[in-house]
C-alpha cells in the first residue's frame, strides 16, 4: 500500500496538470480547480441560463435579451474569475444559483466553445 505522503503527492501532481490546462483555457483563475469540464457547463448551462440566454446554437430563443453565449464566448474576455465574481452579485432577476467554482469554471469552458 502507498504510504499517505506519496498519495498526497499524486493528487498534488494531478492538480497541478489540471492547473495548466484550466490556466490555458479560461486564464489564471483555474488554479484550484480540476480540468474544467465544458460537457457538465453545458448542462449546466441549459439547466441555470437558458430561460434567459440563448445557451446553444439549437436554442431559438429565450425569455429575455440577454446576451447569447456565443457572443459572450466571442468577446473572449470571460474567465472563469469574472464569471464568478459576476455570478456572486446576480444580475437582475436572476436566481441565487450557489455555483461551485467548478461549476463557474465548467460554465466558463463551455461559454468559451460556444464563441468559435
Ligand atoms: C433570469 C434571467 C437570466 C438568467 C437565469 C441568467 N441570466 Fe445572465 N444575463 C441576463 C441578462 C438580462 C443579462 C444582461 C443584463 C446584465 O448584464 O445585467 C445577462 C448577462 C450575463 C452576462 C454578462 C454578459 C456581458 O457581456 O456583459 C453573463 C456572463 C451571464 N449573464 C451569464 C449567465 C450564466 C452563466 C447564467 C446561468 C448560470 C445566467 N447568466 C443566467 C439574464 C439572465
Amino acid at each position: 500500500m502507498k504510504s499517505r505522503s506519496t498519495r498526497r503527492n499524486a493528487v498534488a501532481v494531478r492538480l497541478a496538470i489540471g492547473a495548466a490546462a484550466a490556466a490555458m483555457s479560461v486564464g489564471a483563475a483555474g488554479a484550484q480547480t480540476a480540468r474544467p469540464d465544458p460537457a457538465n457547463g453545458e448542462a449546466l448551462a441549459r439547466r441555470w441560463c437558458a430561460t434567459c440566454h440563448v445557451v446553444s446554437a439549437d436554442q431559438k430563443s429565450a425569455a429575455s435579451d440577454a446576451p447569447t453565449f456565443a457572443s459572450i464566448g466571442r468577446s473572449g474576455e470571460i474567465t472563469a474569475e469574472g464569471l464568478a465574481l459576476f455570478l456572486l452579485s446576480p444580475h437582475p432577476n436572476m436566481p441565487d444559483m450557489a455555483l461551485t467554482r467548478k461549476e463557474v469554471a465548467d460554465l466558463v469552458a463551455y461559454i468559451r466553445s460556444q464563441g468559435k
